[in-house]
């Protein structure tokens, strides 16, 4: 009759094959199995421990070293705005006449493509603004705030401004209200208080109709950021 072979090798002699190797003495005898090193395994265990340990340990470590570069930068490692912006062209979006823009630092709120944009009458040219040759100064902005998107408004209570975002300046500023962060529009929207580190984008305006006749200010395209 045809004799069964054990399923495992090992099995054949009664072990379970789980036993340390067995190894055959001179004589040919089989030899008792080595066992382990215990002082080996417990040397792997403590390593094995202590980088457990470590690894909260690096983890405070990085989240801190995040923390310090994030309140350099906030205020420290602002981003500047582009001295040349680049725009994305965006279908015509009516802001005003030009009318609505009388007196500096006058401002108005307008959507360009579904994206909430300020007009202002500023002092002085800014890279990306409309130059018009009558003295007028013209540059608009997303209103979408660069830290986490709330709206910006256009605020010309400069003592209010000093008081509630911890921002003096002598001329009116866009602030965000969320976080307290304060943009400077004559800085071509740079973020100069709070957390928000990059500029507000630009909006590209353009005049439409002759000087004479109150022409309209359109905006055409939005400030490509990367
Ligand atoms: S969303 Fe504007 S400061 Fe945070």
């Amino acid at each position: 009759m045809e004799r069964e072979e054990p399923a495992h090798p090992a099995a054949a002699d009664g072990s379970t094959g789980t036993e340390p190797p067995a190894v055959a003495t001179p004589s040919g005898e089989p030899a008792a199995p080595v066992a382990p090193d215990p002082q080996a395994v417990d040397r792997g265990r403590r390593e094995l421990s202590t980088w457990l340990w470590r690894l909260p340990v690096l983890a405070a470590a990085g989240a801190a070293a995040y923390g310090v570069w994030q309140a350099y930068a906030i205020h420290f490692a602002k981003d500047a705005p582009d001295p040349n912006p680049e725009f994305e062209p965006l279908a015509d979006a009516d802001v005003a006449p030009l009318s609505a823009f009388s007196e500096v630092w006058d401002g108005v709120d307008f959507m360009a493509s579904g994206v909430p944009c300020v007009a202002v009458r500023v002092p002085a040219p800014v890279p990306g603004g409309l130059d018009i040759g009558v003295g007028v100064h013209l540059v608009a902005f997303s209103r979408v705030c660069t830290h986490l998107s709330c709206i910006v408004e256009l605020n010309r209570d400069t003592e209010a401004v000093a008081f509630a975002f911890n921002h003096r300046s002598d001329r009116p500023s866009l602030t965000c209200a969320c976080h307290f962060s304060v943009f400077d529009p004559l800085r071509a929207g740079r973020a100069v208080s709070g957390p928000a580190v990059r500029p507000l984008p630009r909006a590209r305006l353009r005049l439409e109709g002759d000087l004479g006749d109150d022409p309209r200010i359109v905006c055409d395209g939005l400030e490509r950021t990367s």
